[in-house]
């Protein structure tokens, strides 16, 4: 049990809810944190004291404990707690979604919403090194196509999948403003042009 008071109309309870997080206002419903946290503001995943806070967390719900309290629990702060996530582990696993749409008590599709609306977001593991193969018209005329299957050969995953190495990446986008050089592919911002389905495989060997 723990006393709470309403920051919005100043009504005072006792608490008995399960929530280690949130707990609604019985007067006016107002969205009002429970305030047992114990953080250190290091920054840093993992070295933040949560030791009586996430007696009752586990696995997943720790590590995103550790992020949205640094954040207050602000679900204004959504986008940069994914953002968190996103940094320090380079994709964000649905787990932590779910999580996150508790913890910060909004609505799950909200979180969903936001985390595939944005491109700096991923749902899927990502290699380290990302592969891009422009499809645009002026890269598909001058081989493009052919460019894509020998990549995909020589990594064993089709577009849009990753390595189970976690090493590549394989995506496709439109046009990326240099059609002279075309076919083109960008691997992790560099650019590699005229390329041949011979000398593909010595792109991807210079990643290795
Ligand atoms: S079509 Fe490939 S760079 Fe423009």
């Amino acid at each position: 049990m723990v006393e709470l008071g309403c920051h919005h109309c100043g009504y005072r309870w006792n608490y008995r809810g399960e929530s280690a997080f949130y707990a609604t206002c019985p007067r006016c419903h107002y969205k009002v944190r429970i305030p047992n946290q114990k953080v250190d503001q290091t920054g840093e995943l993992g070295k933040i004291g949560l030791e009586e806070h996430s007696k009752n967390l586990t696995g997943i719900a720790k590590i995103v404990n550790t992020v949205v309290s640094q954040f207050g629990y602000d679900e204004n702060m959504l986008i940069q707690i994914l953002l968190t996530f996103q940094k320090n582990f380079g994709w964000i696993p649905r787990e932590v979604l779910s999580e996150v749409s508790k913890q910060l008590g909004v609505p799950l599709t909200r979180v969903y919403q936001v985390a595939t609306f944005y491109k700096a977001f991923s749902l899927a593991p990502v290699g380290k090194h990302k592969i891009r193969v422009c499809m645009g018209t002026s890269c598909k005329v001058r081989g493009a196509p052919v460019i894509l299957e020998r990549l995909e050969g020589l990594l064993g995953i089709k577009a849009g999948e990753t390595t189970p190495d976690l090493r590549f990446t394989l995506e496709t986008v439109n046009c990326l403003g240099c059609c002279a050089l075309g076919p083109v592919v960008v691997v992790d911002g560099d650019y590699w042009g005229n390329l041949t389905v011979r000398n593909v495989e010595k792109v991807v060997r210079s990643y290795r």
